[in-house]
C-alpha cells in the first residue's frame, strides 16, 4: 500500500516552491499526497517566521495533530521552513510529539529523515546553512505540476538585512542561479505547456550582482521574455533601491512583460526608512514610481507597508498615508510591526502603545481600500486580455484567468481556452476578483 503524506504551507512563494519540491521528493520514496491529516502516515508543516503571529500559528497547528499522534504513535510529524530553521532542536524540546525538524537549506534531505523516522529513529533536527557551491547545485527543482503558470526561482537568500526582518537570518546569504540554467528551465516549461512564468527571489533586482561574469536582472528579463511561446512574464520581489533604469525600460519595450509590479515601500518617512536600513529615501522611491509610470502608463503597483516601527511618530506615520495617496497602489499589504528576536530593530526602544498602532493601521487600511476600489472599479465595462489558467471553482463551464495586473477574472467558456490569451469584458468587480464575459 502507498504511504500518504499531508502537507500544509505557510508564508511566501519561497515556501510554495519548496513545498513543490517536497511533494516531488516524497513521491520518489513512495509517498502520495492527501488532503486530510487524518489519512496520513506523515504530516508536515512548511512554516513562516516573518511575524510573531505566523510563528505562533505553527505551534497552534501542531497542537491539532497531537490527538492524531496519541491515537497512532507511528504517525510521523515534521516541521520545515523558516520557523524550523530558526528554532531547530528547540522545537523538538518544546513539542514532545514532534519527530522531524528540517531547515530551509535542508529540504533535499527530507527523504533521508523520513526514512530514518520510519525505522524508529525519531526526534531528528537538521538545520544550518550550506555553502554556495552546494546550494547552486541544488537549484534545479522541477515537479510534475500541470499548470499554465509557474514560479522559477532565480535567486535565494537575502543580504539586505532590513533591521526588522528575519528573512536573511532564516534563508541565508544571497546566491543567484546561473542565467543559462534559468533560460533552459523556462524553455523546458514552455515546451511542457507553461505560458507564464514568475521569476522569484527575495530581491530579484540584485540578481547576478555578486556573481562574476553573470548578466544583470534586466538582461535576464530580456532573455526570458525572448523565449519563444512564453505569453507572459512577471517577477517578484523587487527592492526599490536596486530597480535600475534598464529594468524600468523593459516595461516599455517587452510585450510579454506584465504591467504590474510589487514594490514594497515599507514606510513614507525618511527617518524610519533609514532606521529600517532600506537604502532609499521617500524621494528616491517616488522618483522611481514616476519613471515606471512614464515608461508604462498603465502599470499598476502594489506594495508592503509596516505600521508601528519602533519610535514611529504620528507625523512620520502621516507621511506614509501621504505617500500611499500619492502613489495610488492597486493593492497594499499592510502589517503591524512585529518584533523578531535576532534582528537589529529588536533592540530599539518602542514606546508607542498597541492601541495607537492599531488605530494607525486601520486608518491606513481605510485609505488603501478606498484607493484600491477606485482603481479596480474603473475596469467595469472594459475589455481586458486574460491568460486562461484553468477551470474556476464557480462550477462547470466556468473558467478563470488573470489580467496583466494579476487580477483574477471568472467567466464562462470552453476548457479548450486554457493556456490561451482571450479578451473578456468585465461585467462585475468584486473585492478580490472580477466577473467577465468572453468577447468573441
Ligand atoms: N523580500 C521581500 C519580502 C519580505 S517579507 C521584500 O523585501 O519585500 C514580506 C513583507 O513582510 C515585507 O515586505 C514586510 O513588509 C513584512 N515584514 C517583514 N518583517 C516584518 C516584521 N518584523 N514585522 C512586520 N512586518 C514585517
Ligand atoms: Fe527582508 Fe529586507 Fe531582505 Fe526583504 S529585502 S527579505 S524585507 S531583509
Ligand atoms: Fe516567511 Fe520565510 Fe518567506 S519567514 S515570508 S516563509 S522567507
Amino acid at each position: 500500500m502507498k504511504k500518504c503524506f499531508y502537507l500544509e504551507t505557510f508564508g511566501c512563494q519561497m515556501n510554495v516552491v519548496d513545498s513543490e519540491r517536497i511533494v516531488s521528493l516524497l513521491g520518489d520514496i513512495g509517498y502520495q499526497q492527501v488532503d486530510e491529516a487524518e489519512q496520513a502516515d506523515l504530516v508536515l508543516l512548511n512554516t513562516c517566521s516573518v511575524r510573531d503571529k505566523a510563528e505562533r500559528k505553527v505551534y497552534g497547528h501542531l497542537g491539532r495533530f497531537k490527538p492524531l499522534k496519541d491515537a497512532r504513535p507511528e504517525l510521523i510529524i515534521g516541521v520545515g521552513g523558516c520557523v524550523a530553521e530558526q528554532e531547530g532542536q528547540k522545537m523538538l524540546d518544546e513539542v514532545p510529539y514532534l519527530d522531524l525538524v528540517f531547515g530551509t537549506h535542508n529540504v533535499h534531505r527530507l527523504p533521508e529523515l523520513v526514512q530514518q523516522a520510519e525505522e524508529g529513529n525519531r526526534r531528528l533536527s537538521l538545520t544550518g546553512f550550506l555553502d554556495r557551491e552546494t546550494r547552486l547545485n541544488l537549484f534545479p527543482q522541477r515537479s510534475e505540476l500541470d499548470t499554465v503558470t509557474r514560479f522559477v526561482t532565480v535567486m535565494q537568500g537575502c543580504d539586505n538585512f532590513c533591521t526588522y526582518c528575519i528573512v536573511p537570518h532564516v534563508r541565508g546569504r544571497e546566491v543567484s542561479r546561473p542565467s543559462h540554467e534559468i533560460i533552459a528551465e523556462v524553455e523546458a516549461l514552455v515546451a511542457q505547456g507553461v505560458r507564464e512564468v514568475t521569476l522569484l527571489g527575495q530581491n530579484v533586482n540584485s540578481y547576478g550582482n555578486k556573481e562574476e561574469g553573470e548578466i544583470n536582472f534586466a538582461q535576464l528579463v530580456r532573455k526570458v521574455a525572448a523565449v519563444e511561446g512564453l505569453s507572459r512574464l512577471r517577477f517578484t520581489t523587487s527592492h526599490p533601491k536596486d530597480l535600475s533604469d534598464e529594468l524600468i525600460a523593459c516595461f516599455a519595450e517587452l510585450e510579454n512583460l506584465c504591467h504590474q509590479l510589487h514594490l514594497p515601500v515599507q514606510a513614507g518617512s525618511n527617518r524610519i526608512l533609514q532606521l529600517m536600513n532600506r537604502g532609499y529615501t521617500r524621494e528616491d522611491y517616488l522618483q522611481t514610481v514616476a519613471k515606471l509610470k512614464k515608461a508604462c502608463p498603465e502599470i499598476r503597483l502594489s506594495t508592503d507597508i509596516i505600521v508601528g516601527f519602533p519610535g514611529e511618530t504620528e507625523e512620520e506615520f502621516a507621511q506614509t498615508l501621504d505617500l500611499v495617496a500619492d502613489v495610488g497602489y492597486a493593492d497594499a499589504f499592510t502589517f503591524l510591526y512585529s518584533r523578531r528576536t535576532g534582528t537589529e530593530a529588536a533592540a530599539l526602544e518602542d514606546k508607542t502603545g498597541a492601541r495607537i498602532k492599531q488605530q494607525r493601521f486601520e486608518r491606513l487600511l481605510e485609505l488603501q481600500q478606498e484607493r484600491s476600489q477606485q482603481i479596480w472599479q474603473s475596469d467595469l465595462g472594459a475589455t481586458l486580455t486574460l491568460l486562461v489558467e484553468g477551470e474556476s471553482k464557480q462550477g462547470k463551464g466556468q473558467l478563470f484567468g488573470r489580467t496583466t495586473w494579476n487580477r483574477i477574472v471568472n467567466f464562462a467558456g470552453p476548457s479548450e481556452l486554457i493556456g490561451q490569451l482571450v479578451d473578456v469584458k468585465i461585467t462585475k468587480v468584486f473585492r478580490n476578483s472580477n466577473l467577465g464575459e468572453l468577447v468573441s
